[in-house]
């Protein structure tokens, strides 16, 4: 299996547009030291020629253009995808927003739980993912699903998923529900991803806390991709950025005590990736000493482009 990441960074990019933090500066500068990175998304495909979109970002087009695996070839018919699905693990803007660049009825499967699909049925910008081409999918919480090819082949991809901590959407945010915003269980989903039972990758660009049981049972997996958002839970506050503790955006900090560097240090995972990292996280920056920390506890930082074989 292959996994290619399309976007390492949060929702926003890296530099996010409106920025000016010093981060997003040096990127926009080109600095060797600040790779620019398009927001998150990974795809994964057995044979580099059929490919899976976990999460379509608002960069899609712009991902597209750097991967041109995933765009017709010359061989190709006149209308062709190598797109055969995507798979979606919330619905945040920068996992859905994409969807809207694979319109033009090409036929595709689209996964996700009953309730992000619900999401999206309710809003009608996203008919242009014309039924009659696109398969939504309801996925359920702890089954396993095969992944199918737009044809209905089966792929030998296997996904299950599983809900971790975190929270709705940000632009689902009820403040009348309570603490929790209306969150249900289906809204933060990881994904258990594995070919033949051989090897298992764990995809979870977004988790608010590493319980025990979260831990245990992404120990012995082969790669493992995790929300690396912020480097400190009040770093956009620090930096006078925002207003938001990563607490508060069902992001877990890397750092601290409850932190996944300490919460995943000891965990027995071949390879161990940070992705949707914002924009003030300093391990996005190759000669910071938190790159290096990280480094140092055997964690790589996602960048778009980069591919794992498993
Ligand atoms: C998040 O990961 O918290 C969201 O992508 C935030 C957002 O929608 O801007
Ligand atoms: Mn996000």
């Amino acid at each position: 299996m292959f996994i290619r990441v399309l976007g390492a960074a949060a929702g926003g990019g890296f530099p996010q547009w409106n920025c000016n933090h010093p981060n997003s500066r040096l990127a926009r500068k080109k600095s060797k030291n600040a790779l620019a990175r398009t927001q998150s998304s990974i795809a994964v495909s057995l044979d580099r020629k059929k490919w899976f979109i976990f999460n379509a970002s608002p960069d899609l087009r712009q991902q597209l253009w750097n991967n041109p695996e995933l765009m017709p070839s010359e061989d190709d018919p006149l209308r062709y995808s190598p797109i055969m699905g995507v798979v979606l693990t919330n619905a945040d803007v920068d996992h859905i927003a994409g969807l809207i660049n694979l319109r033009e009825s090409q036929p595709f499967n689209l996964y996700a739980t009953k309730r992000v699909l619900e999401v999206i049925k309710n809003n009608n910008v996203f008919n242009v993912l014309n039924p009659k081409f696109v398969n939504r999918i309801p996925i359920k919480l702890q089954e396993y699903v095969e992944l199918l090819y737009n044809n209905g082949e089966k792929s030998k991809i296997v996904i299950k998923p599983f809900s971790v901590p975190g929270k709705v959407a940000l632009w689902l945010e009820d403040d009348h529900k309570g603490p929790d915003l209306g969150s249900v269980e289906e809204d933060t989903i990881a994904l258990e991803i594995k070919v033949d039972d051989r090897k298992t990758f764990f995809y979870i660009p977004g988790c608010a806390s590493v319980p025990d049981w979260l831990k245990n049972k992404i120990s012995g997996s082969d790669v493992l991709m995790f929300d690396g958002t912020l480097w400190t839970d009040d770093e956009m506050i620090k930096d006078n950025v925002g207003i938001k503790t990563g607490k508060r955006m069902g992001h877990i900090s890397i750092e601290g005590i409850d932190g996944s560097l300490k919460r995943l240090d000891d965990i027995n995972v071949g390879k161990k990736v940070f992705i949707h990292i914002n924009t003030t996280n300093p391990v996005l920056l190759e000669n910071s000493k938190e790159r290096k920390i990280a480094n140092q506890h055997g964690w790589e930082i996602a960048y778009d482009n980069m591919e794992l074989e498993l």
